[in-house]
Parts: C-alpha cells; structure tokens; sequence
C-alpha cells in the first residue's frame, strides 16, 4: 500500500425528513446566501423547506446556476456575497451547485484574480488560504461533491478541475427522498459517475491495498444490484438510499488513499462535455470500455481482479474473462439508459481531431496512473469509442 494523508471533516446528516436540523448547523447569526440551480428546488419544495428551517437568519438567494456551471455565473454570485457581508454559503442542488458553491466560497476571500483558481488544482491548494464556510444539501447522488473538496467549472469552453482544504463543505445533508423527483435519465447518469469514480481508483495497478479494493467492489456490487432498480423505481427508498451512500463513499477519499488513481476517463470525458455538451456520466460512459480494451495489458491484474470478484466471472482464460468483464460493464451502462458510443451523440468521426486538439491545449497529454497516456492513445480510445 502506498503512503497516503486521509483528512476528511465534513458531517453528514444522512436520512429522510431531516431539513428541520438546519435550525441546529448553521450559527443563529448566519447571514447566510443559500444557492441553488436552474429552478428544480422552486419545483419540488426543496426551497421553500429549508427558507423555513433557517428561520430569522438573514437569507439571500441565488439561484441560476446552470448544469457544468460557468465561471461568469458564479462571479455574480461572488459579486452578492461581497455585497452582502455573506458568512455562510448554503448550495442546495446537484453537482454543479455544489461545486460552484465551493468556487464562489473560495472566490470571495481570494485577494487575487478568481480565474487564478481555477488554472489546475495544485495551483489552487498552494494559492487558496481561506473560504466561506458551506453546507450543502445534495438533490442529486452522483458526484461525491458533498463529501470532498474538489470542483468543476466551465469558462471559455473548457473545464476546470479545482481541489482545496478550505472547501470540504462543514456538514453535507443527505435525503434520498429529495432525490425522488430526478429525471431517470439523470438518476442514471448518477450510477454511471459513482461507478465510473470507483473504477478510476480501482482498476489500476495491484498494490495490495486490501480495504480499499473490497471497498471499492463493495460499492460497485452494490451499484449493480440497485442501478436499474433505483432508475426504474424512483421512489423505492432503500434502492435510493445505497445509490445515495454509494456515490457519496466513492470519492470522498476512502477507496483512493493509498492506491494509484487513473482519472484519464474523466480528464477525456471533460473535453467532451466541453465541446458537445454531452452530461458528465455519458462522457464517461462512452470513454471507459474503449480505455479499458486499449489498455487491458497495462490493467491486466485488476481488470482481472474487477472480473473475477466484481462480475464473478470463473472462465479459465484471463484474457476472456476480461473481455467478458469490459462487455458486461458496458451492457450495465447501457441498460440503465445511457450509451456508450460516441456516435450516439451526433459527433462527427472527423471531429476527433479538435477532441485531441482540446486534449493538447488543456495540458492533458501525460493521461493515467502511470503518466504514459498521451495524445496519441487518446486518439485511439475515441476513434475506438466511435
Ligand atoms: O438546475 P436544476 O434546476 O436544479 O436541475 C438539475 C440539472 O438540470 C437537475 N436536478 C438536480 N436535482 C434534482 C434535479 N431535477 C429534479 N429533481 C432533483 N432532485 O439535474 C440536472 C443535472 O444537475 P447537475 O448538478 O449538473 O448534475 P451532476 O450532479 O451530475 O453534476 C455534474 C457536475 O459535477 C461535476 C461535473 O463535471 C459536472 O460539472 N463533477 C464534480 C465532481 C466533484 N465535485 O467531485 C466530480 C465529478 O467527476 C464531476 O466532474
Ligand atoms: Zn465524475
């Protein structure tokens, strides 16, 4: 096992009908700005409940924020909270709330340019000193936003991947109930990005990391069993409840301390929901499979471990059972609704040159756990993708 730091402070208050304890998280002093997205929490009641719950604090609202949210429109928000002598930042949505909720955290008590954040996160871990305290309440189970410190925002057509101390958020409440009203498709997505996290953890490089692995399949069996019963059955509790807990453990730092990690599919996966507006999970739908065929030599022994224990596949061959692994991944995604081809996106095959191109100029060149996926592999996996 590897040597590895395991921090990791936020509270999570985990359950149904749980909004009413607000009341006790958040200071009676608060002035507090509670943000949220494109208006599903005005449609579900979600708002209206926790406005009640902070009962006579200051409360400002932000609302707008849109899925892969951009960077002009959490500086608005900076802009309020500045205004406003904001001291706690409440985000109530999804992914993309949560991680703009971060950004306008760390934005608003950073003495230089905002845009400085977000160019690579070891940047952001030397140069962000301080944030807004936050709290959130997650309305979508996918990202694991709610449990880490880490975000994603777009600006000028890319995405940025930003990472601090300063922004695991104080408490995380979790309601799979809240989550009853997601499209199926987005409930999908959500399977589709705990998996695709645990994996990028996981199906690696051996390094005898016991816990972690049978952690990680752990989560991944789980997500097999619950996936299509959680999209099909929307307000089946339990199911919503594991999809929930699995989403949040898969990267909230656990099955990842002290292993190799890869990340490659979703550092290809961001260029693509650049580019074509593609949702997050079906980028990493389409790339996985391919990066794993073009890669089952470099991954052989954990993508026979995934076989073997995973899918428990007993043929004899190991190459076989991998394959059959990789194709049983890929019919699971597919299942749940989400394809896995790129073509199924209306991209054009001559496309992926600009895909290799935004790879390039985003610095995404030395890809993978082991820092040997460069452009040209990436140009392998897309056209095998295709
Ligand atoms: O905007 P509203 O109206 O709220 O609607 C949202 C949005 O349209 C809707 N929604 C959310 N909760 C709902 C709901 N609709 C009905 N009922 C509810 N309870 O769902 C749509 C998608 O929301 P979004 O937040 O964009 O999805 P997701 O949670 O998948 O987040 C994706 C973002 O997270 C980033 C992605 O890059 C992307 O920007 N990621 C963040 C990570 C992290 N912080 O650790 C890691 C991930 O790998 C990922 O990169
Ligand atoms: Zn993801």
């Amino acid at each position: 096992m590897n040597n590895f730091n395991f921090y990791n402070p936020t509270k999570i208050i985990f359950g149904q009908d749980r909004l009413n304890e607000l009341d006790t998280l958040i200071d009676q002093g608060a002035n507090v700005l509670i943000l949220y997205g494109k208006g599903s929490v005005k449609k579900t009641g979600v708002l209206d409940k926790v406005i009640a719950a902070l009962g006579q604090r200051k409360v400002i609202e932000f609302g707008g924020i849109e899925p892969n949210p951009s960077y002009e429109t959490l500086a608005k928000a900076v802009d309020l909270v500045k205004a406003e002598g904001i001291d706690f930042l409440l985000g109530v949505g999804g992914g993309s709330v949560m991680d703009g909720t971060k950004f306008v955290a760390m934005a608003a008590q950073y003495d230089g340019k905002n845009t400085e954040i977000l160019l690579r996160s070891g940047v952001a871990n030397a140069t962000v000193k301080r944030a807004i305290p936050l709290g959130l309440i997650a309305t979508l189970p996918a990202t694991g936003s709610e449990m880490n410190s880490f975000g994603v925002i777009t600006h000028n057509a890319a995405k940025y991947a930003f990472s601090s101390p300063h922004v695991f958020p104080t408490f995380s409440l979790l309601d799979p109930s809240l989550t009853f009203t997601l499209p199926a498709i987005q409930v999908a997505n959500g399977v589709v990005d705990a998996f695709v996290h645990t994996v990028e953890q996981y199906v690696t490089q051996p390094v005898d990391a016991r816990f972690q692995d049978r952690t990680a399949e752990g989560i991944l069996k789980t997500l097999i069993e619950i996936g299509r019963k959680t999209v099909d059955n929307p307000t089946d509790y339990d199911a919503r409840a594991n999809l929930v807990w699995c989403a949040t453990n898969a990267l909230n730092g656990l099955v990842g301390a002290g292993v190799p990690q890869d990340w490659a599919t979703h550092m290809i996966g961001h260029e693509l929901t650049a580019m074509f507006d593609i949702d997050h999970a079906q980028t990493l739908a389409i790339v996985l499979p391919s990066l794993w065929r073009i890669r089952t030599a470099k991954k052989h022994d954990k993508l026979l471990q995934y076989a073997r224990r995973v899918w428990d596949i007993d043929e004899a061959d190991e190459d076989k059972a991998i394959s059959i692994a990789i194709l049983k991944t890929e019919e699971f995604f597919e299942s749940l609704g989400i394809k896995t081809k790129l073509s199924a996106y209306g991209v054009e095959k001559n496309h992926i040159e600009n895909i290799v191109d935004a790879l390039k100029k985003n610095g995404r060149d030395s890809l993978s756990e082991t820092g040997d996926l460069d452009l040209d592999i990436s140009r392998t996996i897309l056209n095998h993708a295709y």
